[in-house]
Protein backbone atom coordinates (compact mmCIF):
# COMPACT_ATOMS: atom_id res chain seq x y z
CA UNK A 1 0.00 0.00 0.00
CA UNK A 2 3.22 2.49 1.22
CA UNK A 3 4.65 2.39 -2.46
CA UNK A 4 4.12 5.52 -4.66
CA UNK A 5 1.28 6.40 -2.37
CA UNK A 6 2.48 10.04 -2.26
CA UNK A 7 3.49 10.48 -5.59
CA UNK A 8 3.34 13.66 -7.21
CA UNK A 9 1.49 14.90 -3.54
CA UNK A 10 3.57 18.12 -2.60
CA UNK A 11 4.69 17.56 1.54
CA UNK A 12 6.86 20.52 3.52
CA UNK A 13 8.17 19.20 6.75
CA UNK A 14 9.94 21.57 9.42
CA UNK A 15 12.48 19.76 11.58
CA UNK A 16 14.99 20.68 14.48
CA UNK A 17 14.97 22.87 17.34
CA UNK A 18 14.93 26.50 16.37
CA UNK A 19 17.99 28.91 17.74
CA UNK A 20 17.30 32.59 19.33
CA UNK A 21 20.39 33.95 19.47
CA UNK A 22 21.12 36.56 22.37
CA UNK A 23 24.55 37.81 21.38
CA UNK A 24 27.23 36.85 18.33
CA UNK A 25 27.87 33.30 19.93
CA UNK A 26 24.90 32.49 22.53
CA UNK A 27 21.56 31.63 22.03
CA UNK A 28 18.36 30.11 23.41
CA UNK A 29 17.45 26.80 21.76
CA UNK A 30 16.51 23.29 22.41
CA UNK A 31 17.11 19.38 22.25
CA UNK A 32 15.43 18.28 18.94
CA UNK A 33 17.84 16.90 16.92
CA UNK A 34 15.95 16.68 13.83
CA UNK A 35 15.45 13.16 13.33
CA UNK A 36 11.93 12.96 13.75
CA UNK A 37 11.54 15.18 10.81
CA UNK A 38 14.44 13.79 8.76
CA UNK A 39 12.67 10.79 9.47
CA UNK A 40 9.41 12.03 7.81
CA UNK A 41 11.31 13.65 4.74
CA UNK A 42 12.73 10.45 4.07
CA UNK A 43 9.67 8.54 4.06
CA UNK A 44 7.27 10.40 2.31
CA UNK A 45 10.33 11.45 -0.44
CA UNK A 46 10.45 7.41 -0.88
CA UNK A 47 6.52 7.13 -1.12
CA UNK A 48 6.62 9.52 -4.17
CA UNK A 49 6.01 13.10 -2.40
CA UNK A 50 7.77 16.05 -3.56
CA UNK A 51 9.16 16.77 -0.15
CA UNK A 52 10.70 20.57 1.03
CA UNK A 53 12.50 20.36 4.10
CA UNK A 54 12.81 23.53 6.65
CA UNK A 55 15.69 22.86 8.69
CA UNK A 56 16.96 24.42 12.08
CA UNK A 57 20.26 23.98 12.62
CA UNK A 58 21.28 20.06 12.95
CA UNK A 59 24.08 17.76 11.61
CA UNK A 60 21.78 15.31 9.70
CA UNK A 61 22.19 15.15 6.03
CA UNK A 62 19.77 15.99 3.93
CA UNK A 63 17.67 12.53 2.68
CA UNK A 64 17.82 11.51 -1.39
CA UNK A 65 15.43 13.58 -3.16
CA UNK A 66 14.58 16.02 -0.22
CA UNK A 67 14.54 19.82 -1.16
CA UNK A 68 16.19 21.32 1.83
CA UNK A 69 16.14 24.79 3.22
CA UNK A 70 18.27 25.54 5.97
CA UNK A 71 17.00 28.23 8.97
CA UNK A 72 17.66 29.31 12.07
CA UNK A 73 15.24 31.17 14.13
CA UNK A 74 11.78 30.77 14.58
CA UNK A 75 10.90 33.86 12.53
CA UNK A 76 13.16 32.60 9.70
CA UNK A 77 11.34 29.38 9.86
CA UNK A 78 7.82 30.65 9.72
CA UNK A 79 9.23 33.03 6.58
CA UNK A 80 10.30 29.66 4.94
CA UNK A 81 7.16 28.40 5.60
CA UNK A 82 5.02 30.81 4.56
CA UNK A 83 7.18 31.26 1.05
CA UNK A 84 5.73 27.74 0.64
CA UNK A 85 2.67 27.52 1.66
CA UNK A 86 0.80 28.41 -1.52
CA UNK A 87 2.49 25.64 -3.21
CA UNK A 88 1.96 22.87 -1.13
CA UNK A 89 -0.79 19.70 -0.15
CA UNK A 90 0.53 18.76 3.33
CA UNK A 91 2.42 20.84 5.89
CA UNK A 92 4.32 18.50 8.68
CA UNK A 93 5.31 20.97 11.88
CA UNK A 94 8.41 18.45 13.61
CA UNK A 95 10.03 20.98 14.53
CA UNK A 96 10.71 22.50 17.73
CA UNK A 97 10.17 26.13 17.57
CA UNK A 98 11.18 28.27 20.40
CA UNK A 99 8.03 30.19 22.09
CA UNK A 100 10.18 33.17 22.97
CA UNK A 101 13.04 35.05 21.85
CA UNK A 102 15.50 37.95 23.01
CA UNK A 103 14.04 41.08 22.45
CA UNK A 104 17.54 42.19 20.96
CA UNK A 105 20.30 40.55 20.35
CA UNK A 106 23.79 41.92 21.39
CA UNK A 107 26.03 42.73 18.58
CA UNK A 108 28.85 41.87 20.13
CA UNK A 109 30.16 39.21 23.04
CA UNK A 110 28.09 39.94 26.20
CA UNK A 111 31.32 40.34 28.49
CA UNK A 112 30.86 38.28 32.21
CA UNK A 113 32.61 41.21 34.15
CA UNK A 114 29.23 43.17 32.81
CA UNK A 115 27.33 41.13 34.99
CA UNK A 116 24.87 38.59 34.75
CA UNK A 117 22.78 39.79 31.87
CA UNK A 118 18.88 40.54 32.00
CA UNK A 119 17.31 38.90 29.49
CA UNK A 120 13.96 40.64 27.97
CA UNK A 121 11.85 37.71 25.92
CA UNK A 122 9.30 38.40 23.65
CA UNK A 123 7.25 35.75 22.38
CA UNK A 124 7.61 34.80 19.04
CA UNK A 125 4.90 33.79 16.42
CA UNK A 126 3.30 30.42 16.35
CA UNK A 127 3.99 29.04 12.94
CA UNK A 128 1.12 26.35 13.00
CA UNK A 129 -1.39 28.49 14.66
CA UNK A 130 -0.84 31.17 11.89
CA UNK A 131 -0.89 28.44 9.14
CA UNK A 132 -4.76 26.95 10.86
CA UNK A 133 -5.59 30.98 11.02
CA UNK A 134 -5.21 30.84 7.51
CA UNK A 135 -7.28 28.06 6.88
CA UNK A 136 -9.77 29.47 8.14
CA UNK A 137 -9.62 32.75 5.92
CA UNK A 138 -10.60 30.33 3.31
CA UNK A 139 -7.88 28.42 1.95
CA UNK A 140 -9.03 24.57 1.91
CA UNK A 141 -5.14 23.65 1.76
CA UNK A 142 -2.85 23.07 3.02
CA UNK A 143 -3.14 19.81 5.17
CA UNK A 144 -1.98 20.25 8.45
CA UNK A 145 0.11 17.41 10.86
CA UNK A 146 1.31 19.19 14.07
CA UNK A 147 3.29 17.58 17.32
CA UNK A 148 2.42 18.17 20.86
CA UNK A 149 6.40 17.74 22.75
CA UNK A 150 4.48 17.27 26.38
CA UNK A 151 5.21 15.48 29.38
CA UNK A 152 2.21 15.52 31.62
CA UNK A 153 -1.35 14.60 30.38
CA UNK A 154 -0.13 14.21 26.68
CA UNK A 155 -3.52 13.53 24.92
CA UNK A 156 -5.84 16.41 26.37
CA UNK A 157 -2.76 19.01 25.68
CA UNK A 158 -2.74 17.20 22.34
CA UNK A 159 -6.50 17.38 21.89
CA UNK A 160 -6.31 20.74 22.98
CA UNK A 161 -3.60 22.10 20.25
CA UNK A 162 -5.27 20.22 17.37
CA UNK A 163 -8.66 22.14 18.18
CA UNK A 164 -6.53 25.39 18.90
CA UNK A 165 -4.06 25.62 16.07
CA UNK A 166 -7.34 24.07 13.44
CA UNK A 167 -4.65 21.10 12.33
CA UNK A 168 -5.69 17.88 10.96
CA UNK A 169 -3.57 15.29 12.67
CA UNK A 170 -1.94 15.83 15.92
CA UNK A 171 1.49 13.94 16.95
CA UNK A 172 1.82 14.10 20.48
CA UNK A 173 4.73 12.40 22.12
CA UNK A 174 5.85 12.12 25.61
CA UNK A 175 9.32 13.88 25.77
CA UNK A 176 9.27 12.55 29.15
CA UNK A 177 10.24 9.19 28.34
CA UNK A 178 14.13 8.19 28.01
CA UNK A 179 13.34 6.02 24.85
CA UNK A 180 11.05 8.59 23.12
CA UNK A 181 11.11 12.66 21.83
CA UNK A 182 14.00 14.29 21.62
CA UNK A 183 17.30 13.49 20.28
CA UNK A 184 16.88 9.55 20.28
CA UNK A 185 16.70 7.05 17.41
CA UNK A 186 12.96 5.96 18.91
CA UNK A 187 9.47 7.63 19.55
CA UNK A 188 6.38 6.51 21.33
CA UNK A 189 3.25 8.80 19.65
CA UNK A 190 -0.66 9.17 20.02
CA UNK A 191 -1.92 10.40 16.23
CA UNK A 192 -4.86 12.00 17.13
CA UNK A 193 -7.49 13.39 14.34
CA UNK A 194 -10.76 15.29 14.26
CA UNK A 195 -13.39 13.85 15.88
CA UNK A 196 -11.54 11.90 18.55
CA UNK A 197 -9.52 9.49 15.91
CA UNK A 198 -6.84 8.16 17.80
CA UNK A 199 -3.88 6.05 16.84
CA UNK A 200 -1.05 4.54 19.21
CA UNK A 201 1.97 3.87 17.81
CA UNK A 202 4.10 2.15 20.47
CA UNK A 203 7.91 1.96 21.12
CA UNK A 204 9.72 2.13 17.27
CA UNK A 205 12.17 4.04 15.04
CA UNK A 206 11.84 6.98 13.89
CA UNK A 207 11.42 6.04 10.69
CA UNK A 208 8.92 3.26 11.44
CA UNK A 209 6.24 6.24 13.23
CA UNK A 210 7.02 8.83 10.51
CA UNK A 211 5.12 5.96 8.42
CA UNK A 212 2.48 5.69 10.46
CA UNK A 213 1.91 9.02 10.19
CA UNK A 214 1.94 9.24 6.82
CA UNK A 215 -0.33 6.63 6.69
CA UNK A 216 -2.82 8.31 8.66
CA UNK A 217 -2.16 11.71 6.01
CA UNK A 218 -2.92 9.19 3.02
CA UNK A 219 -6.06 8.44 4.31
CA UNK A 220 -6.98 12.23 4.60
CA UNK A 221 -5.95 13.45 1.30
CA UNK A 222 -9.06 14.15 -1.52
CA UNK A 223 -7.82 11.39 -3.48
CA UNK A 224 -8.02 9.07 -0.13
CA UNK A 225 -5.67 5.98 -0.25
CA UNK A 226 -4.44 4.42 -3.16
CA UNK A 227 -5.51 0.39 -3.32
O1 LIG B 1 14.06 16.42 16.62
P1 LIG B 1 14.07 15.17 17.48
O2 LIG B 1 15.27 15.13 18.40
O3 LIG B 1 13.91 13.92 16.64
O4 LIG B 1 12.80 15.22 18.47
C1 LIG B 1 11.50 15.17 17.92
C2 LIG B 1 10.53 16.14 18.62
C3 LIG B 1 10.29 15.70 20.06
C4 LIG B 1 11.11 17.57 18.61
C5 LIG B 1 9.22 16.10 17.77
O5 LIG B 1 8.71 14.80 17.76
C6 LIG B 1 8.17 17.07 18.31
O6 LIG B 1 7.40 16.79 19.21
N1 LIG B 1 8.16 18.30 17.74
C7 LIG B 1 7.30 19.41 18.21
C8 LIG B 1 7.94 20.00 19.42
C9 LIG B 1 7.20 21.19 19.91
O7 LIG B 1 7.66 22.29 19.75
O8 LIG B 1 6.02 20.97 20.47
P2 LIG B 1 5.06 22.11 21.07
O9 LIG B 1 4.06 21.36 21.86
O10 LIG B 1 5.87 23.19 21.74
O11 LIG B 1 4.41 22.76 19.77
C10 LIG B 1 3.21 22.27 19.19
C11 LIG B 1 3.21 22.41 17.68
O12 LIG B 1 3.20 23.80 17.31
C12 LIG B 1 4.41 21.77 16.97
O13 LIG B 1 3.98 21.20 15.76
C13 LIG B 1 5.32 22.96 16.71
O14 LIG B 1 6.10 22.77 15.54
C14 LIG B 1 4.31 24.09 16.51
N2 LIG B 1 4.83 25.41 16.91
C15 LIG B 1 5.14 25.69 18.21
C16 LIG B 1 5.57 26.95 18.57
C17 LIG B 1 5.70 27.94 17.57
N3 LIG B 1 6.13 29.18 17.86
N4 LIG B 1 5.41 27.64 16.29
C18 LIG B 1 4.97 26.39 15.95
O15 LIG B 1 4.69 26.12 14.76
Amino acid sequence: RRRDDLAGVRVLVTAGGTREPIDPVRFLGNRSSGKMGFALAAAAAARGAEVQLVAAPTSLTTPPGVIRTDVTTALDMHAAVFDRVADVDVVVKAAAVADFRPVTAAGSKLKKSAGAPRLELVPNPDILADLGERRRGGHAQPLLVGFAAETDDVEAYGRDKLARKNADLLVVNDVGASDAGFGVDTNRVVILGRDGARTEVGLATKRAVAERILDAVVDLLPAGPAS
